[in-house]
């Protein structure tokens, strides 16, 4: 994100990394067992958020987005989920009254927190049957978020990452958003480095073992520029073409990237 970023320590211990695996354990299943079921036409927004809530509190961790603030003039985030339809990219308002059709595609994205360490994931899911451009669309933003993570080893720096999700993003004519990026996670739901879905290879802070980075392609359909609704958070395409949002939490250990959540650490 764009928002503020805290000083991460250098380097996070195995320990650490696994109480990071377990928050965003509770996100990962909440994506593939439970939201799937319910993200169908005629639900709201604001069921998902509540589903969400619960399952996260049942979970015995908390929801990190709700009340979070980045300070004045923003309001704080009320949600425990971000819903994000069609030409609306991150950071979207679940509302009553936003009631999701078929053909839409909602990106879902949601933080936790376990134990005094924050998780962070995102996936973007189709509501019915979606047409061949959405298709193409969630399936190279999951792409690109893998050939990102990909790039995440010892001896790369943060702009391999960047680069190559850039690269293969925009080799379908997509394009990247800007002014948001991934972020380390840990103490806090942002830390340093920023992890930007565009830039030049071998630039940018080096990959270390027992860094945790968050990498979160945002791919647009049209143009890469974006503006804020007046609600403060909910942010949309400027030309009105989709977006779809993409994010794991992942860990550098032993020079490799670990999905965190998914049963890889
Ligand atoms: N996962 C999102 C992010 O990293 C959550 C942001 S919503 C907020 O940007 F309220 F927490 F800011
Ligand atoms: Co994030």
């Amino acid at each position: 994100d764009k928002i503020k970023l805290y000083e991460a320590p250098k380097a996070k211990t195995l320990d650490e990394i696994k109480k990071i695996n377990k928050a965003n354990e509770i996100i990962i299943k909440l994506y593939s067992e439970v939201l799937p079921k319910y993200v169908k036409a005629g639900i709201s927004t604001y069921e998902l958020d509540q589903i969400t809530e619960d399952f996260i509190r049942s979970n015995g961790a908390i929801p990190g987005t709700k009340g979070y603030e980045i300070g004045k003039p923003y309001p704080a985030y009320p949600a425990s989920l971000c819903t994000s339809v069609n030409n609306r990219v991150v950071h979207g308002i679940p509302t009553k009254t936003e009631i999701l059709k078929n053909g839409d595609i909602i990106s879902l994205d949601t933080v936790t927190v376990l134990d005094g360490f924050y998780g962070d994931a995102a996936i973007t899911l189709p509501v019915g049957e979606i047409d061949e451009n959405a298709k193409k669309l969630l399936e190279v933003t999951e792409k690109a978020r893998e050939i990102g993570i990909a790039q995440a080893v010892v001896g790369n720096r943060i702009g391999d990452i960047s680069a190559a999700i850039q690269e293969y993003a925009e080799s379908f004519g997509f394009s990247l958003v800007r002014d948001f990026a991934g972020h380390g996670v840990g103490k806090s739901m942002h830390e340093d480095p920023m992890v930007p879905n565009y830039g030049k290879a071998g630039t940018g802070v080096k990959i270390e073992d027992g860094m945790v980075i968050a990498i979160e392609p945002m791919v647009n359909e049209g143009a890469y520029q974006v503006r804020i609704l007046p609600d403060m958070w909910t942010v949309i395409t400027k030309d009105g073409k989709r977006s779809a949002h993409s994010e794991y939490s992942v860990a550098i250990v032993n020079g490799k990237p670990i999905k965190l959540g998914t049963g890889e650490l």
